[in-house]
């Protein structure tokens, strides 16, 4: 074992300069991982434990009885409540590491005995039992709650926050208070003229203004109609769904590691700068100004595509400098998986954004936003879900209580550290590892490739997420440590040289 370890370490240091032949013989041996202290989690088990492939029978049945519903992507049924921490256990009895936890939403694993107290708590039973429509009938101790989860990790410059149910219904809402801003920035005040309020009713200018968002090619923002216009991710997504004429800017595609190339990369971001302004100007003139800029601080269904934080400064001085409002997108960032709470944070500025939206790993959806931009006439039924607050705000007490954002960095180290040694040993399979945190991801030489390692990874007690064209990305939740990377590392070498 200790030969194996220090193999590991060799090989690691040595990757980049030793000549093709040594390399090649080097690489005839099974990678190994070093075997990391078994987690201190009392909650989580002790390793992906396979009784059939994926899916079983038993949800392969139940798949069979449910033909006439949409279950299309169902990937297989699961049960759980034998779910526990870092694992997802399927209604077959197959026990996996999941590192897609639910599309980067669970925050700290699943059934975490935190959040099953809460539950137990006679005094939470009605805010479970009833929901609220929060806008006009909101519960006692709402604004409390708020206060203590919430408020509590609002971006730097922001002190209000508007929930929402889901990531796109918040970034529908987030786009139509920018809209609604830009308007009464033009007006001068906040009352609407006589032909503004006669056009909006037959979707006409004035009052349905011709105005506009910019995002960037490969962003998600969601399915819904606004969010869909700005969505640059897969065709299928798109596909016979009316659309806006908005700008759409091209998003950075740079080389990793990102500190090799710093000089190529910058160039990169340079010219995708220019092109945001030229598009302003240009949609400005033909008259459908761009009243807003969003865009995610990672592209992530779109491929985990990076940017620098330069490159964000920049493009917030751009939206500045045109009137534009800038909405960071942290739906799928936000959390802390990227190490920090919010990866704006990575860009160190005291005025990042003058919209931050949120939903998956916060619970709730939602948007944080500056003062200036107080969302009138956003309104739906439920506006949120107090009970997702009351779980929220016992997950911020349990990452700040372990320290779980210091875990992050550690576990993501770990990880990425270990996708360069395997994308040295497979080059001909993997290339561009990447990642902040925890949030990495892998290029796979092909779709069908990938798609092919993500299902046998899968059969060996290891779930994944496919993202982009041909990535493949790893979300695992907060509570994912060393432990459970070097589990991932040996179950992937595995695969991987299965697929050589
Ligand atoms: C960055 C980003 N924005 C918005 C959304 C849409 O969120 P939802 O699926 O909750 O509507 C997603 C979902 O993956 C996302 O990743």
């Amino acid at each position: 074992m200790l030969f194996l370890l220090r193999f590991h370490v060799h090989v690691k240091r040595t990757t980049n300069h030793i000549c093709s032949k040594t390399k090649t013989l080097l690489f005839r041996s099974r990678y190994i991982s070093k075997a990391a202290a078994k987690a201190q989690l009392d909650y989580d088990y002790d390793g992906p434990l396979m009784k059939t492939t994926v899916p079983g029978p038993r949800s392969q049945f139940i798949f069979m009885k449910q033909k006439n519903k949409n279950v299309g992507a169902v990937n297989f049924f699961c049960n759980y409540d034998d779910s526990r921490g870092n694992y997802l256990v399927d209604v077959d009895g197959n026990r996996m590491l999941d590192l897609y936890t639910q599309i980067s939403s669970i925050p700290i694993g699943y059934n975490h005995p935190a959040l099953l107290k809460l539950m137990a708590n006679p005094n939470n039973l009605s805010t479970f039992v009833n929901r609220p429509a929060l806008g006009i009938l909101p519960p006692e101790n709402f604004p409390d709650k708020i206060t203590e989860s919430l408020i509590s990790v609002a971006p730097s410059g922001m002190t209000r926050v508007q929930t929402m149910a889901c990531g796109s219904c918040s970034n529908e809402n987030a786009f139509k208070s920018m809209f609604i801003w830009y308007r009464n920035k033009e007006r001068g005040h906040n009352s609407p003229s006589e032909e503004d309020l006669s056009t909006c009713m037959i979707n006409q200018a004035p009052g349905c203004p011709d105005l506009s968002i910019l995002s960037f090619m490969g962003g998600f923002h969601g399915r819904t109609m606004g969010c869909l216009a700005t969505t640059h991710s897969k065709i299928i997504h798109k596909l016979d769904v009316p659309s806006f004429d908005w700008p759409i800017a091209p998003f950075p595609r740079l080389q990793y590691p990102l500190e090799e190339f710093t000089r190529e990369n910058a160039q990169e971001e340079a010219r995708c700068l220019e092109e945001v302004e030229d598009l302003i100007v240009k949609w400005r003139q033909k008259g459908r100004p761009v009243a807003g800029i969003v865009i995610e601080p990672i592209q992530a269904e779109g491929g985990d595509n990076h940017a620098s934080p330069d490159f964000f400064r920049k493009l917030r001085g751009i939206a500045r400098k045109h009137g534009c409002a800038f909405h960071a997108d942290e739906v799928q960032t936000g959390g802390g998986s990227t190490g920090k709470f919010w990866a704006h944070e990575h860009w160190g500025m005291e005025d990042p954004a003058d919209i931050v939206s949120f939903s998956k790993k916060l619970l709730s959806g939602g948007y944080f936003y500056r003062d200036e931009l107080q969302p009138y006439r956003i309104f739906n039924t439920w506006m949120g879900d107090p009970s997702k607050n009351l779980f929220l705000a016992e997950v911020l007490n349990v990452i700040r209580r372990e320290n779980l954002l210091e875990e992050v960095a550690r576990s993501g180290k770990a990880l990425l550290d270990g996708l360069y040694d395997l994308q040295a040993q497979f080059p001909g399979l993997l290339s561009r590892a990447r990642g902040q945190g925890t949030f990495c991801a892998v290029d796979v030489c092909d779709a069908a490739t990938r798609d092919r390692i993500l299902l046998q990874t899968r059969d060996k007690g290891v779930i994944l997420g496919g993202c982009g064209e041909s990535s493949i990305r790893f979300r695992p939740a907060l509570i994912f440590r060393d432990y459970h990377v070097h589990l991932f590392l040996n179950i992937f070498s595995d695969v991987l040289a299965h697929n050589k």
